[in-house]
């Protein structure tokens, strides 16, 4: 949660340092906030409630210059929204500013016990820190950087942060510190950069160092220097990262949403090549993953949100391949309340960005108990990946809106493929696949009947139900996820045959139901699970896979393998949540009170 970018040496910053926070309003975007050091011009610190449009706006005609600055989108944890909550924060006298990612737990303690004397001007755990470090270098005159440290020790060991800081009596310097939240140091010939996200920051470096859980960093224009836990000095050698800046880019579309969902045919292609040899074989999933998978008596999936949906899908393919029970869990329920363990368990996590507080908290407690654990995540190189046993990427590039798509049908390809590679499962996956793909684009090429069901049926209403058995299920708890977190229409995926032990009784004259039929062990009680809710008034709409099709099915997906069925089905929900979202005249890729990267537990 919350976006960080700082830069300095960059001849003119403000403007690279805004185009970073709209890279990074994925993260959050109640307000947003920039400081820019102008040297003899002065300070500048300009923060609005809202989008980072709002903010570039507010910065226009007041002729801010400088070569370093730091600028946040927030997230709102502590302290509601407001101008005055926004990051920066500075310390009383003006001289330090201060931007966070994270939470400090303990922070009212804090103010307590060190703050009396102090005249707060907001309601945030960030602003304890920063007038934290002011009285520090005051009263105990310590330099900034000890000034720093000792704040930091202070703090409980649950809170979590990515600080970034200046000091206006230093204007080249910044300060980096972390623990829990991400943060990057860019570094190039002419300027360095701070960023909570590479992409915020392609057009000034590809070359990035990691800064690790403990560590403070201080960057200037030619050099950064690494400190580690204890403050002594560290080398690391940044990595490069192949990313070209245009994939972080709408190009042509109207929505990161909409790119996304037709990137998807291109990610399973991608992925086919990746696992895949020429003679189908399964590639690059190292044998000790495989065989650790083999020698486990029960896996245990564990995920968030979208990703947890994919998990529900790839159950079945590691029940049917593998022939290994496996459990399927909301990382943010595991977390506090682990089930009692098998003998042998395998834990496999599945997240788009790797970051997610919720799935780290739950792979903490993995790695504490010694189990072996696999992440398979978009982002390699996240907290996920790195601290798990071993790792897999979805090779889905970018994915910027809010809502979850092409990660989603990526997770479930590598899920298929991990499966298939464990269980030798006599099952062509790479052709079974490709076949999935060319139907995939089938699908996504006939938009506009989505944009008609999307108006047809959920214009006005306020309330949705998706339905179906099995994997339909699976994918309808996904379909109505995407419709109400961007439509905000109130969505529920249900099991269709669950309908009538209560829930049915939500269904009035009118009331959209979608209903998912693509398995045919259940394809007859999904009809007639639709049919009870017709019959109670509702205006139903079944999308439905070919062999398995009726006259007037709204909508007749290809047919494919059924266990692969999935990754159509999702597509038609995908847009259809898409169009109503549009038809609202709402921000389809950044919906209310969400965030992309969910660090906060
Ligand atoms: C947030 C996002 C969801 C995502 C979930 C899990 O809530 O808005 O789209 O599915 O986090 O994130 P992860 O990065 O772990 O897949």
């Amino acid at each position: 949660m919350c976006g960080i970018v700082g830069a300095t040496g960059v001849n003119q910053v403000l403007p690279s340092l805004l185009k970073g926070l709209e890279k990074l309003e994925y993260r959050g975007y109640d307000s947003a906030g920039v400081y820019v050091n102008g040297g003899k011009d002065g300070d500048f610190l300009v923060r609005e409630k809202g989008r980072v449009s709002r903010l570039k706006a507010a910065t226009e005609n007041k002729h801010i210059t400088g070569t370093a600055g730091i600028a946040h989108t927030r997230w709102a944890t502590h302290g509601g929204v407001s101008v005055e909550n926004a990051h920066p924060h500075m310390s009383e006298d003006g001289r330090f500013y201060l931007v966070h990612n994270g939470v400090i737990e303990n922070f009212d303690e804090l103010r307590d016990n060190y703050l009396q004397g102090v005249k707060l001007q907001s309601e945030t755990d960030t602003e304890i820190a920063v007038q934290l470090i002011d009285k520090f270098s005051k009263e105990d005159n310590l330099s900034t950087f000890d000034a720093l440290r000792k704040m930091i020790s202070l703090l409980d060991d649950n809170s979590a942060y990515g600080f970034l800081l200046m000091d206006n009596e230093t204007p080249d310097l910044m300060y980096a510190a972390k623990k829990k939240s991400p943060l990057l140091i860019g570094v190039s010939d002419q300027a360095n950069v701070v960023t909570s996200d590479a992409a915020a920051m392609l057009d000034i470096t590809q070359d990035f160092i990691e800064l690790m859980d403990g560590e403070v960093a201080i960057i200037d224009k030619e050099k950064v220097t690494l400190f580690d836990v204890q403050g002594k000095q560290i080398e690391r050698e940044s990595f490069h990262l192949d990313i070209d800046a245009s994939e972080t880019d709408k190009g042509v579309y109207p929505y990161y949403m909409l790119k996304e969902i037709d990137e998807q045919v291109i990610v399973a292609h991608t992925l086919s090549q990746h696992y895949f040899d020429d003679d189908a074989n399964v590639q690059n999933i190292d044998d000790e993953i495989i065989d650790a998978i083999k020698a486990s008596d029960r896996l245990y999936i564990v995920a968030a949100g979208t990703s947890y949906h994919a998990g529900l899908v790839g159950k079945r393919y590691f029940e049917k391949w593998t022939g290994i029970p496996t459990e399927v869990h909301i990382s943010s329920e595991f977390a506090y309340d682990q089930p009692l363990l098998s003998q042998r368990p395998f834990f496999i996590f599945l997240s788009q960005s790797g970051e997610t507080a919720d799935s780290r908290e739950v792979l903490d407690n993995v790695v504490k108990q010694g189990y072996p654990s696999l992440t398979i995540a978009n982002v390699m190189n996240s907290t996920l990946t790195r601290e798990a046993t071993f790792a897999l990427p979805l090779l889905a590039g970018p994915e910027i809106a809010v809502a979850s798509t092409k990660a989603y049908t990526a997770q479930i390809i590598v899920e298929a493929i991990l499966a298939h590679a464990v269980g030798n499962s006599e099952v062509d996956l790479k052709n079974e696949l490709a076949k999935a793909a060319v139907e995939m684009q089938v699908i996504i090429d006939q938009k506009d009947k989505f944009k008609i069901i999307a108006e047809q049926a959920l214009k006005n209403q306020s309330s949705a139900f998706y339905i179906g058995r099995g994997l339909d299920a699976a994918v309808a708890v996904e379909a109505a996820l995407k419709l109400k977190e961007i439509s905000y229409i109130q969505t529920e995926g249900f099991a269709a045959g669950e309908l009538k032990h209560g829930t049915i009784s939500l269904i009035e004259e009118g009331t959209p139901v979608l209903g998912l039929v693509t398995q045919s062990k259940t394809a007859g009680l999904v009809r007639g699970e639709i049919a009870q809710v017709s019959a109670r008034g509702a205006n139903t709409v079944i999308i439905a896979s070919k062999s398995l099709a009726k006259a007037n099915d709204a909508y007749v997906l290809p047919d494919v393998d059924e266990l692969l069925m999935p990754l159509l089905t999702v597509i038609p929900a995908q847009l259809i949540a898409y169009y109503a979202t549009l038809d609202r005249g709402l921000d389809v890729d950044r919906p209310r009170n969400l965030a992309k990267s969910v660090t906060v537990q």
